[in-house]
């Protein structure tokens, strides 16, 4: 394995993560620090193999991929063509999801308008996410992603190395006291407290480092967001002002991309790589996008430490890859 950390010539293998030659697929990208428009392919189960590695290859260049103009797809399709990228996971660890396989992301039992990596709270969190619209709002709902490879890149060398070292425990149960307090001022509804009961039906608490590298690029990569309870080793306020500022430096807009849905739209992350928020700004429609995701490996500190799980047991959601 070669891996060459010059951003210019990053390569692993075969993989060439600056090469711009794609003959399957076309790749356009729509923001300097993340994402790219995938064009000239129609997504399915029967795609071959080479028009999959070049998605493949895009999507660890880029960290998020779009395509557009795929209305054929529906749950099944979707399902056998995010198995040609990986292994899906179930839906949830703890939410059931639909007979298809799959986790409607539906506004009626919450908004994810929170910067977070899918899954964190287990072991194995998911290396991928393929995300199809469904029914969108007139207006607003859309996505916005952050690159958590150039947030680690971009940090002061001092920083680095605090982050380098530093461990965080996440959990399903991230803010649990604010969700006790709204059921007793009665600002939730019914359909909502019962998707937030499922999500907390089995506790998951796992401790993974803050910074892991990327076990297909070699890059280091930012392992932070919402559901992380607290930074191992510090104190309540120090957790919080270590947590804030590396959200900050993870969510700079400048490290950020948007995404506008439409119908037929379908966004792969690469989650080992990104955080994500549903933009909450389409008032009371309704607003519904299925999720896949595939299984991922147990992280890896910068010193080859990996992340140990400290309650629950995530096998039964996820293989191992
Ligand atoms: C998600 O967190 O997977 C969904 C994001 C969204 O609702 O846009």
């Amino acid at each position: 394995m070669t891996i060459t950390q010059d951003r210019a010539t990053f390569s692993i293998g075969d993989l060439d993560l600056a090469a711009d030659d794609y003959s399957r697929i076309t790749v356009q990208k729509v923001a300097e620090s993340i994402g790219a428009r995938i064009g000239g392919v129609r997504l399915g189960g029967d795609l071959d193999a080479e028009t999959v590695a070049e998605i493949r290859r895009a999507l660890l260049q880029h960290k998020v991929i779009f395509f557009s103009g795929q209305d054929h797809l529906d749950d099944t399709a979707q399902y056998e063509f995010a198995g040609l990228l990986g292994e899906p996971t179930l839906p949830h660890p703890t939410v059931r999801g639909n007979e298809h396989g799959v986790l409607p992301i539906n506004s009626d039992h919450g908004k994810a308008n929170s910067w977070h990596t899918d899954v964190t709270f287990v072991d194995r969190v998911p290396a991928i996410s393929v995300l199809r619209a469904i029914e969108l709002p007139a207006y607003g709902g859309t996505t916005a992603w952050a690159n958590t490879v150039t947030a680690y890149d971009r940090l002061p060398v001092a920083l680095k190395a605090l982050v380098d070292r530093l461990w965080a425990v996440h959990t399903n149960l991230y803010d649990y006291v604010a969700e006790r307090d709204e059921k007793r001022i009665g600002g939730i509804d019914v359909a909502e407290q019962a998707y937030r009961d499922e999500f907390a039906s089995q506790v998951f608490e796992t401790e993974h480092p803050l910074v892991r590298v990327h076990p297909e690029t070699g890059e280091r990569a930012i392992l932070a967001g919402h559901f992380i309870k607290r930074i191992v080793g510090l104190n309540t306020h120090d957790s919080t002002d270590v947590f804030n500022l590396i959200q900050r430096h993870v969510t700079r807009l400048e490290n950020t991309v948007r995404w506008s849905w439409s119908p037929g739209d379908l966004a792969i992350w690469d989650n080992r790589a990104t955080e994500h928020y549903g933009v909450d700004d389409y008032g009371n429609q309704k607003r519904v996008l299925h999720r896949i995701t595939l299984a991922g490996d147990v992280p890896v500190s910068v010193d080859g430490v990996a992340s140990t799980p400290r309650k629950g047991d995530a096998s039964a959601f996820s293989s191992l890859t």
